[in-house]
């Protein structure tokens, strides 16, 4: 099947997008798809109903329908850290949980779910003080990789759904600065901090985790009223516990949610805290909704899937190795950074789950940022270099302002960029251009050629009503069902991140440089720029 992908990709050679649209003009109805509340235009990608059909038989081939029930009933489908992957199963009703996870499982999942409404709605009351008697007014989350961008992108894109004056903060950067910055904002007598790690042995998290345990100790906390400020998330509550955070307000979550999928468990806290457990639960709501749709789709009418197998025909077989993702909404400008990670943390991988090596590009780059900013920065390479780079376009039909003109030029721009980019313009049409506007015929040649843009640049647009918990959490759920398709086509784990933890392990080894240790491991360049640190330390 990949062989016959292989020869279409060929075979398109010698056609464009442009003469798609041209032969069908019904392709915009034929090519696009309502799930979730989103409706996915696709006609604008470089694909056939034959490439369609072969990347579904493809889907088939590769058992897609029983990985995905696997992972949906809780087999142990992160193989390398024996592990399930069931972050579905938080947002699923009640009866679900029970019969994935069993009656004490399920029972524990709820009452942490309890508690953490409880902990929300007793913060909102103004119940909770700090040291010095006065009501929390500021939580601080304190967490890092997938512990800050799924409550932080969500954190953003529903701002306007904040249910209460109680304001939320996060603190990922193991900088100085960063911290600084924080505690400028913050009163210690008014902050609760939450802790959030899975883990809890997080380097850059417990570190800032001790600088506000400090902050606060020099703002005149005693010891014994420190725990007052904390709030933990882990699935090792006793490291927490012994970090000093209460063991009543330790919240578990499990190895069994892997970290950048962790928003639905109690990750969420400082997102329910600021909107509320009601716009929370709808979040998980509209995630359920995508659930179900994933669950029980065909290939072809199902979104998560289509995007992944759209992704992989451009990035595997037209040779396409980066992904733009352009959200045309303010508030969704922290998108692409969370996807950075949930995407590229998954599939940056280049053996599959039996340890084969897999030969070709598995999946893009992925970069972007707010699109009309993104216009006036690293479009232009997009529409005139040789390299071809796929978008994502997101846009909201409605937006959240009273600004209704913005709006339409925001879209307008949004709508404009896809065309531009796939139909481009020719030599012909730029002399003609030229001409059109006064040059000389010697001018507009010496002009056009520095007006061509090849166009037949591919891209999808995923539009949406007006952003809004629900259609959040289907987005989230789209995009996390899209990435576990893109490695499961490929056979790959999704869900481990052993890179990550090389750097881990080395940032321990240089720490020990610093402190005098000799390492023979690391290499002169690191050595010298070890050296330059510690003379200009006097280390
Ligand atoms: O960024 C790498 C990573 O391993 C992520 O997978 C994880 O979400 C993050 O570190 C933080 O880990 P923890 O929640 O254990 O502090």
């Amino acid at each position: 099947m990949e062989n016959t992908l292989h020869r279409l990709a060929k075979d398109l050679a010698n056609q464009s997008i442009a003469d798609f649209f041209a032969q069908d003009v019904n392709r915009f109805d034929s090519l696009s798809l309502s799930a979730g509340g989103f409706l996915l235009d696709y006609s604008k990608q470089y694909l056939t109903q034959d490439v369609l059909n072969s990347l579904n038989d493809w889907a088939a081939q590769q058992g897609l329908f029983n990985k995905i029930n696997a992972m949906f009933k809780g087999d142990k489908i992160n193989h390398t850290e024996g592990r399930a992957v069931l972050h579905t199963v938080l947002r699923a009703p009640r009866d679900v949980q029970q019969a994935i996870l069993g009656q004490e499982l399920a029972s524990e999942v709820a009452a942490t779910d309890r508690r953490m409404a409880q902990l929300v709605e007793t913060l909102h009351a103004g119940e909770l003080t700090g040291f010095s008697g006065k009501v929390f007014t500021d939580v601080v989350a304190v967490g890092i990789g997938g512990s800050y961008y799924g409550p932080k992108v969500c954190h953003e894109a529903l701002k306007s759904y904040r249910q209460h004056k109680l304001n939320v903060h996060y603190l990922a950067n193991v900088d100085g600065t960063a911290v600084v910055g924080k505690l400028e904002k913050l009163n210690p007598e008014t902050t609760l901090v939450v802790v959030i790690s899975k883990t809890f042995v997080t380097q850059e998290t417990l570190l800032n985790a001790t600088a506000l345990k400090q902050w606060l100790l020099d703002s005149g906390c005693d010891n014994q009223q420190l725990n007052k400020h904390f709030v933990a998330v882990s699935a090792a509550p006793e490291k927490a516990i012994e970090f000093g955070v209460a063991p009543d307000k330790v919240l578990p979550m499990w190895d069994w949610v892997g970290g950048r999928f962790s928003l639905w468990s109690a990750v969420g806290f400082p997102l329910a805290c600021a909107i509320g457990n009601e716009n929370f639960e709808l979040l998980r709501a509209g995630a359920y909704e995508m659930d179900q749709h994933f669950q029980t789709s065909d290939f072809l009418n199902n979104m998560p899937v289509l995007m992944a197998l759209i992704g992989i025909w451009n990035c595997s077989f037209l040779k396409y190795n980066s992904l733009a993702v352009l959200p045309y909404d303010h508030l969704l400008r922290d998108f692409p950074g969370y996807l950075q990670q949930v995407d590229m943390e998954s599939s940056g991988k280049r053996v599959d789950v039996n340890g084969e090596e897999i030969t070709l590009a598995i999946a893009p780059i992925v970069f972007g940022q707010e699109g009309t900013n993104g216009q006036h920065a690293f479009m232009q390479l997009m529409h005139q270099s040789h390299q071809v780079i796929p978008t994502e376009f997101i846009v909201a039909l409605e937006g959240h302002s009273q600004f209704i003109e913005h709006h339409r030029v925001l879209v307008a721009n949004c709508f404009a960029q896809s065309e531009a980019l796939m139909q481009g313009k020719t030599l012909v049409q730029a002399y003609d251009e030229c001409i059109a506007n006064g040059l000389s015929e010697q001018q507009a040649m010496t002009l056009a050629p520095h007006k061509v843009m090849p166009g037949n640049s591919p891209s999808s647009t995923l539009v949406f009503d007006k952003l809004n918990p629900k259609i959040m959490g289907s987005l989230m759920a789209l995009y996390e069902h899209k990435i576990f398709v893109q490695g499961a086509m490929w056979n790959l784990n999704s869900f481990d991140q052993w890179g990550v933890e090389l750097g881990k392990q080395l940032g321990q080894t240089v720490m020990k440089v610093f402190d005098g240790e000799q390492d023979s491991k690391l290499s002169g360049s690191s050595q010298g720029l070890v050296n330059l640190f510690k003379n200009k330390h006097n280390l």
